[in-house]
């Protein structure tokens, strides 16, 4: 087993590397002055079943160029099996035709890192579940909900007198999944996006007054979503207010809305690099889980 690192979440791979008592393999990654990027192994690879992680975090195109450029090299090298381990796909949100003249980007993306050569693909909490059908290749579809109920249960010991809160309807699922586990309540907004930063809820679904409330999202971007959940459970008389999301991507104003905002805690697991300079600004609201 041969576990390789692109740029954009080493510390990840090295944690999955420490977790298995193995090495992390020996890459490099250039960049030249024209943009063009250059990836060499620097072992053998003849033969091995080579797993190469690479989250989709920002720079998103260069994340993507160095993975598909990572699995070329390895096939190049006779590598046996190649596993492309995309912790965060980002572009699961482009995952259908909602206006005219567009690329579905989800299924795109999926082509091409088959026609480089991957030969299997695991990867953690799409944006929606069907994007796993965009490949051809065998997909292992991991969920964090355990990892994030067991972090409720953690903070709120009484948690199954707190309810969860959806922030849409796409979201409704997991969260009725994690209110299993935690044996508690349910309830949902109702929301509009209005642009890449800018969504507006139209209505609470449920009861949140007086109780403690548990968001989960698949992600926060810019935390649009986050901040207009946040407001309107606590216009509705929420209690406290406790966020747990898979991928933390914190582009944008995300930071500064995040330390603004009335919440005990926002936390994410490690699929994507969060770093110590965000923790910080964000007032330290925000935690990573591993
Ligand atoms: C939306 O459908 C997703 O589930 C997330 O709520 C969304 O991607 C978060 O984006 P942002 O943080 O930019 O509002």
């Amino acid at each position: 087993l041969l576990v390789f690192s692109g740029q954009s979440n080493r510390p990840l791979a090295q944690a999955i590397c420490d977790n298995l008592g193995i090495p992390l393999g020996a890459s490099k990654t250039e960049k030249f002055t024209n943009d063009n990027i250059i990836v060499h192994y620097e072992q053998s690879l003849r033969e091995g079943d080579v797993f190469i992680v690479q989250s989709f975090s920002t720079p998103v195109s260069d994340a993507i160029m160095e993975l598909l450029l990572m699995i070329d090299a390895a096939k190049s090298a006779s590598a046996g099996r190649v596993t492309a381990v995309i912790p965060y796909y980002s572009y699961a949100r482009s995952d259908k035709k909602d206006s005219p003249r567009i690329s579905i980007a989800g299924r795109m993306v999926a082509d091409i890192i088959q026609a480089a050569g991957a030969d299997r693909v695991l990867t953690m909490t799409l944006h929606s579940p069907q994007v796993h059908g965009f490949f051809k290749v065998p997909v292992d579809h991991l969920s964090a909900d355990r990892v994030l109920s067991a972090h409720f249960k953690k903070c709120v010991p009484n948690a199954q007198e707190g309810v969860v809160l959806a922030p849409d309807a796409g979201s409704i699922k997991r969260a009725s999944q994690i209110a299993r586990r935690l044996d508690c309540g349910l309830a949902m907004i109702d929301k509009e996006r209005l642009s890449d930063t800018e969504v507006r809820p139209r209505a609470l679904i449920g009861d949140v007054e007086g109780k403690t409330v548990f968001i989960v999202d698949d992600e926060i971007s810019t935390a649009g979503s986050l901040v207009e959940t946040v407001n309107i459970a606590r216009s509705m008389g929420a209690k406290d207010v406790y966020v747990a999301v898979t991928h933390g991507v914190y582009t944008g104003p995300a930071i500064e809305r995040i330390a603004a905002l009335d919440v005990t805690q926002v936390a994410s697991t490690n699929t994507v690099y969060v770093s110590e300079e965000k923790i910080k600004a964000s007032n330290g609201k925000l935690a990573v889980l591993d």
